[in-house]
């Protein structure tokens, strides 16, 4: 008898459903007997002792389904050696929970955040196997992460209505594409949207490139400017400020975001009628792309043949078109950043997108 626990920690995603199906059919087809223990709304089900034993019904009807059905919420790393606003000593409260359940593994899907708490509970003895999930692609150690092709989709589809629209009126227009410190999302659905400025935070911009770059477009005869900008874009003078110095500034920042900045200066320096439509956490909801549900069920399948091997302290990845192993502690607390010398971001600007350098 195997006894597992499960929970979706961080922001949402996608294709969680589709991953935790795939872990669970590979666990509930072996011959051995297992009970699956699902913890609600991520490491707080888990300090709180808030579960649910899973039976097989819990998992048939979710392949196509967004969102997690266990529900999910942030617990920052940050703070995890902290005592609650209650009193309670998460850690402690959480190797509670697992020994109480006796269980032989706890298998946690998550983004960054995610992954720094679930490398803790290993080295506080714990055994963990973890799943890359986030629409932001910035997970070290995979390829891929479940969520990215999903979101991809429904900011293209932003893009490509903002695209109808500002042909019609001759305008600039800046959509501003999810992703928090990279620029990986704003890339892919950029380039898929054919946007013709991509602005992402591993490229610091030059406000005034811009603006040559839309003038020069409109010389040439095009009537209107498409811009993808990541939410975590930075201008070359911000990023010339120690993180300290940023920090102070944005929290300043008399604009929602970097877009109505961006907006506003190119309003102001070329009388340009300038409008920004941010699609928000549509870029997270809604139905997992054919791509995810495929995706999420390999890596959730692999899982599953982990635990039943009794292989525990890694997040089960996607490297060089394989499904691969990373320990836990190569993954945890590194960023994957869009390197600005990749050859994307040299074909990109073959095809005439300019990044604002
Ligand atoms: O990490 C996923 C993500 O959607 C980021 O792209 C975004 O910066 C962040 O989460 C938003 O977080 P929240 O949903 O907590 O506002």
């Amino acid at each position: 008898m195997k006894r597992i626990g499960m929970l979706t920690s961080g922001g949402d995603c996608q294709a969680l459903n589709p991953a935790m199906r795939g872990v669970a059919k590979a666990l509930l087809n072996a011959k051995e007997d297992v009970e699956i223990y699902g913890f609600l709304d991520g490491y707080q089900g888990l300090i709180y002792s808030k579960f649910r034993l899973l039976n097989y019904t819990d998992f048939t009807g979710i392949l196509t389904k967004g969102g997690t059905f266990l529900g999910s919420s942030r617990t920052p790393f940050k703070t995890i050696r902290e005592p609650g606003p209650d009193g309670v000593d998460k850690v402690a409260a959480m190797k509670q929970t697992y020994y109480k359940l006796q269980l032989d593994c706890l298998v946690i899907l998550g983004g960054n955040g995610t992954h720094k708490t679930a490398n803790l509970l290993r080295e506080e003895g714990l055994n963990v196997i973890t799943l890359p999930k986030t629409i932001d692609n910035d997970l070290w150690g995979t390829d891929m992460t479940f969520g990215f092709q999903s979101a991809v989709d429904v900011a293209t589809d932003a893009i490509d209505c903002i695209h109808t629209t500002a042909a019609s009126h001759g305008r600039v227009f800046i959509v501003e594409v999810m992703g928090h410190k990279v620029g990986w999302l704003t890339l892919n659905a950029g380039m898929a949207g054919g946007a013709d400025i991509i602005l992402i935070p591993e490229i610091p911009y030059d406000i005034d490139k811009i603006a040559k770059k839309i003038k020069q477009r409109h010389a040439r005869g095009g009537r209107f400017t498409i811009l993808a900008v990541a939410e975590g874009a930075i201008s070359k003078e911000d990023a010339a400020l120690s993180k300290k110095e940023y920090k102070k500034k944005l929290a300043k920042r008399e604009y929602p975001s970097v877009s109505y900045e961006i907006a506003d200066k190119l309003a102001k320096k070329c009388g340009y009628d300038v409008r920004v439509t941010v699609p928000g956490h549509t870029q997270r909801g809604g139905t997992p792309c054919p791509y995810d549900r495929v995706f999420a069920s390999r890596l959730g399948s692999e899982a599953g043949e982990l635990i039943l091997k009794g292989e525990y302290g890694f997040m089960v990845g996607y490297k060089n078109r394989e499904i691969v192993k990373v320990p836990l502690e190569e993954v945890a607390g590194k960023l994957k950043m869009v390197p600005p010398d990749a050859s994307i971001i040299k074909e990109a600007k073959l095809l005439g997108i300019s990044f604002g350098d």
